[in-house]
């Protein structure tokens, strides 16, 4: 019997009734071949398929999972809350609780403000920045992504100065001209963009640590560089910390690299698996936010209580349980033995604290330009090989792996041998 048939069966229905078949559109399978996998349930590092295979999960649900699957706090949290009523559209203590807690770790967050994914958490803050600077042009970088609001779904024309064009149907041009697309990494370009257009630009945007195009890693310098230039020509500097808040330290990126931004956003480890964003800065500029000021934010489920009972449950565990330093210790030492493993092949194992890349390629890369397209088709083997061996990577070549809490030593250990062993035997032939 096919190893995956209920998935098969599951699936050949889902395209009957939902476009493509999916909710988003990696969980296609597009890029990797194949039939998409129907979990049915996951406990600590594992996933099970409704055909009863099972994988060590290196996906973690795109990275909110930082404790693995189904963490009984996180579980008897929610089942506390919705035990008291799953929503009220009124105030409620959650929101004050996981708003103090995001704000210890934090510290350079004066206030805040919920919303239910990440998406939502970068619209709002840059409607915030350019309501702040009454300017309209935003900068990002290719290779970065924001979510999909439109005119983030924009990539980089040709020229080191362009205008964005847009990189979805539905995006009209007039929208993708205030967003202005630098390469990573680039200190000219953007002080070219600067110079030209410094007046007009509201903000920066960035994920510091950009991890949606492979992990390209940025030089702290880097986002030093795009800290001074924005305070010099009075645009604000936007984090997109929807990976890596909560992840690479309890203060994110911004405690990682020491780099304070203007506005921050969150999402994924914030909702510990429920569907929470965020987004944050200094007072006089969240007080633009209805009801205070003009800027018009709103949301019927936005700090829905289960979903943040689910995020404080999340960030109370890792910071009573010394978390982030266990986690990146136990990463080091899987990146290091896969290291070992590949040793004299042309990849490479990029990572920071839990987050990790297998990048199929030689040269490290810190912009979206430098990756080579033909590793893409290796990592297609290396997927398929990994889920016959029960480890489940992410579906493409361009998104990376997440360690989470429930990860032994000896899983680590043993996927890390698997892992060498399937990408030796991609550069036999
Ligand atoms: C850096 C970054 N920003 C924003 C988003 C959008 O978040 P969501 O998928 O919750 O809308 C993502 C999603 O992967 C992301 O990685």
């Amino acid at each position: 019997m096919p190893k995956n048939r209920k998935s098969q069966q599951l699936y050949d229905r889902a395209i009957r009734c939902l476009s493509g078949g999916v909710n988003s559109p990696v969980r296609a399978f597009k890029a990797v071949g194949g039939t998409p996998i129907y979990m049915e349930r996951g406990e600590g590092a594992y996933i099970y398929d409704v055909d009863g295979n099972k994988y060590l999960d290196f996906c973690g649900s795109w990275g909110p999972l930082i404790l693995g699957h189904a963490n009984p706090n996180v579980i008897n949290a929610i089942k506390h809350t919705a035990s008291l009523g799953t929503s009220f559209g009124t105030v409620h203590e959650n929101e004050v609780f996981l708003a103090e807690k995001i704000k210890r770790l934090c510290p350079h967050i004066e206030l805040l403000r919920f919303v239910s994914s990440g998406t939502e958490a970068v619209m709002s803050a840059i409607r915030l920045a350019r309501a702040y600077t009454k300017r309209d042009k935003i900068i990002k970088f290719s290779g970065c992504y924001h979510g999909h609001s439109d005119y983030l779904l924009v990539s980089a024309g040709s020229g080191l100065v362009t205008f964005g064009i847009p990189s979805s149907g539905g995006v009209p041009e007039d929208f993708a001209k205030h967003t202005l697309v630098a390469p990573l990494n680039d200190i000219d370009a953007v002080e070219e963009i600067f110079v030209k257009y410094g007046k007009e630009i509201a903000a920066v945007i960035i994920e510091p640590v950009p991890a949606n195009n492979g992990l390209l890693l940025q030089p702290q310098s880097y986002l030093g560089f795009l800290r001074e230039i924005t305070k010099q020509y009075g645009a604000l500097l936007i984090f997109d910390e929807v990976i890596s808040g909560f992840r690479v330290a309890p203060g994110g990126a911004t405690e990682y690299y020491g780099i304070k931004p203007d506005l921050t956003t969150y999402g994924k480890v914030v909702g510990g698996g429920l569907p929470v964003g965020a987004f944050g800065g200094p007072a006089d500029i969240m007080n633009l936010l209805a009801p205070l000021g003009p800027v018009y934010q709103a949301g019927t489920l936005s700090g829905n209580p289960l979903a943040l009972a689910s995020g404080l449950a999340t960030l109370e565990y890792l910071e009573q349980n010394d978390s982030w330093r266990k986690l990146e210790r136990e990463s080091r030492e899987f990146v290091q033995n896969l290291r070992k493993g590949v040793k004299g092949l042309p990849v490479n194992i990029i990572t920071i604290a839990s987050i990790f890349w297998i990048s199929m390629q030689a040269e490290t890369a810190t912009r979206a330009e430098e990756i080579d397209a033909e590793g893409a088709a290796k990592y297609t083997s290396l997927f398929n090989q990994a889920l016959e061996a029960g480890i489940y990577l992410a579906p493409s070549a361009y998104e990376v792996g997440f360690i989470s809490t429930e990860h032994t030593r000896e899983d680590l250990s043993i996927a890390a041998e698997k892992l060498a062993g399937i990408i030796k035997s991609l550069y036999l032939v």
